[in-house]
């Protein structure tokens, strides 16, 4: 008799682990399968996220900006650092650390929580009464059975056809968070998120970066204004970023990679790397769940087919985070693993895709949620217009770090907020406030009225939610 659990979540991503951990919370014997290993062969749950993605970026993205400060910034504030040297080892131990903490955090929530965990992969087999069981292969094989099963297997690198990943000259996020000598040279193909958060870590520690992204524009999803202050900052930081580019032919040597492509111009074009790091987006992962065998349906681009609520064409079977349609973000994932678990448990679960954050983390960061100005055009919506720049505050000034600005977006006649975009110093952190008011249907005038702290950067945030009525008070 196999066992048998309310419950079940294949996928350990923060999709898959944050949906277990609610539904037991609710009640409900859950247990969660993963089958990520660490360099032990052990259990590393936390998925791309933990293990290749959020977490080692930002714990590289921390560390290079302490060295690219202690060289450059530290001067300014009267602090002479002498023999400044990167002891690239460390930094990296740090990172696997880091991602160390966070694999045993998960364990340790689950046990907390009365989570089973499975080590291995889990795969749909069709059950005896007609229904389907979930193989677990892992160290051991074993059959498990659940009233619900909640599919959260995330995303892969997408690979560039003839040019395969192999980690050592071609890198997809995987390789590129643990290149073990600074490059010379580093090429990235894909100006996204990755390609320019991984850039700004390997320039900062003293590669060449150079970026070849397809699209005529930099930053197409990001507000044309703060795309614009954004790719005028990174370039005076040196990060080469080439548009409108055609790759082409993809070769390695024994040392290097070499890509030719076609510019802007229509111009042939030869660059060699010592290293390459393709960021061209990212593939739903569907490998290995045996989902044919039971009929699971996929979409035309091989995301697995869900309504607006995750539930799959299977009776009971859900499926949340990258491996289904939205953005592939952890905290969108976290919310449907959530909202997944409530509606099992007859709640009304809630994910509002409408504010949802984007943050690319790189120095400065860029945030942004709602829309856009250029999507509020396209549209044909009436709206005004508010921007304060960081040069202007006072926080700002003191940290040393006034570049970029925050803009408001809000609905000409009733004054909502439609939109909040922010490239500059914790940009990251600035953008919950206006996630919140979103959520809460604010007005401009609303954060325009509300006291915020002195001396803060938030003040720049109220300050261009006055700039909307152009009102703002020290610009
Ligand atoms: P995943 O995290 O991919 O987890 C899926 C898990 O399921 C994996 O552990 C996998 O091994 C397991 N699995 C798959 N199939 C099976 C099976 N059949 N049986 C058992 N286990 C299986 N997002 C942000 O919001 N902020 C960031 O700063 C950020 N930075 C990123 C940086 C990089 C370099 C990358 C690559 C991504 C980043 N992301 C970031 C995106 C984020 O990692 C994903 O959106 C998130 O991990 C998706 O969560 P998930 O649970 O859907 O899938
Ligand atoms: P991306 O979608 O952000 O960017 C891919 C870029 O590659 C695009 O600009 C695209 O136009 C370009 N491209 C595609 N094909 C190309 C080609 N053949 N030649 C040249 N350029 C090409 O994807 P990325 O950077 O791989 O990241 C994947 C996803 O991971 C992101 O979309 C995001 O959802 C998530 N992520 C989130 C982070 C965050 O929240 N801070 C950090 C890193 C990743």
């Amino acid at each position: 008799m196999s066992k048998q659990f309310d419950v079940v979540v294949i996928g350990g991503g923060p999709g898959g682990y944050i949906a277990a951990i609610r539904a037991a919370q609710l009640g409900f014997s859950t247990a969660c399968i993963d089958e990520w290993k660490n360099a032990k062969n052990g259990p590393a749950p936390g998925g791309t996220c933990t293990n290749v993605g959020c977490i080692p970026s930002k714990a590289l993205l921390q560390s290079s900006e302490h060295f690219e400060h202690a060289g450059h910034a530290f001067a300014e504030h009267g602090i002479n650092v002498k023999g400044l040297e990167l002891n690239l080892g460390q930094m990296l131990a740090r990172k696997d650390g880091v991602v160390k903490q966070n694999n045993e955090g998960i364990l340790y929530l689950f046990k907390k929580n009365k989570v089973t965990f499975f080590h291995g992969r889990g795969s749909f087999v069709k059950g005896d009464a007609g229904g389907y069981e979930i193989k677990v292969a892992g160290a051991t094989e074993e059959t498990i059975s659940a009233k619900h099963i909640v599919l959260a297997t995330g995303s892969n690198a997408r690979e560039l056809p003839g040019a395969p990943f192999d980690e050592k000259l071609i890198l997809s996020n995987t390789g590129a968070l643990a290149i073990d000598a600074v490059p010379a040279k580093l090429g990235v193909i894909g100006a996204g998120v990755i390609g320019l958060e991984m850039g700004s870590v390997w320039r900062r520690l003293g590669a060449e970066v150079s970026v070849l992204e397809a699209l005529p524009t930099f930053l197409g999803a990001v507000d044309e204004q703060i795309a614009k202050e954004a790719s005028k900052l990174f370039t005076k930081q040196g990060l080469k970023v080439s548009l409108g580019v055609k790759i082409g032919t993809i070769t390695t040597g024994k040392n290097d990679v070499t890509v030719e492509y076609v510019d802007a111009t229509g111009a042939a074009q030869k660059a060699v790397y010592d290293k390459l790091i393709i960021s061209i987006g990212r593939t739903p992962n569907t490998i290995g769940l045996n989902g044919d065998a039971v009929g699971l349906k996929l979409d035309e681009r091989g995301f697995i087919a869900v309504d607006d609520d995750c539930k799959t064409n299977l009776p009971n079977v859900w499926a949340v985070g990258d491996v289904v349609r939205g953005p592939m973000l952890a905290h969108k994932a976290e919310e449907e693993g959530v909202a997944v678990a409530e509606r099992i448990a007859g709640q009304h679960g809630h994910v509002n895709f409408n504010t949802i954050p984007w943050v690319i983390y790189t120095s400065p960061e860029i945030a942004w949620v709602g829309k856009t100005e250029q999507q509020l055009k396209a549209d044909g919506v009436a709206y005004k217009a508010g921007t304060f720049p960081f040069l202007a505050n006072g926080r700002a000034r003191a940290l040393g770090d006034t570049s970029g600005m925050v803009k408001f977006l809000a609905d000409a006649k009733t004054d909502e907020i439609l939109g909040v975009h922010i490239v500059g110093p914790m940009a990251s952190e600035l953008i919950s406030e206006a996630v919140v008011a979103m959520e809460f249907r604010a007005s401009a005038e609303d954060i325009a009225r509300i006291c915020h702290a002195h001396p803060s950067l938030s003040e720049a945030t109220k300050e261009a939610a006055l700039a909307v009525d152009k009102r703002s008070l020290n610009f």
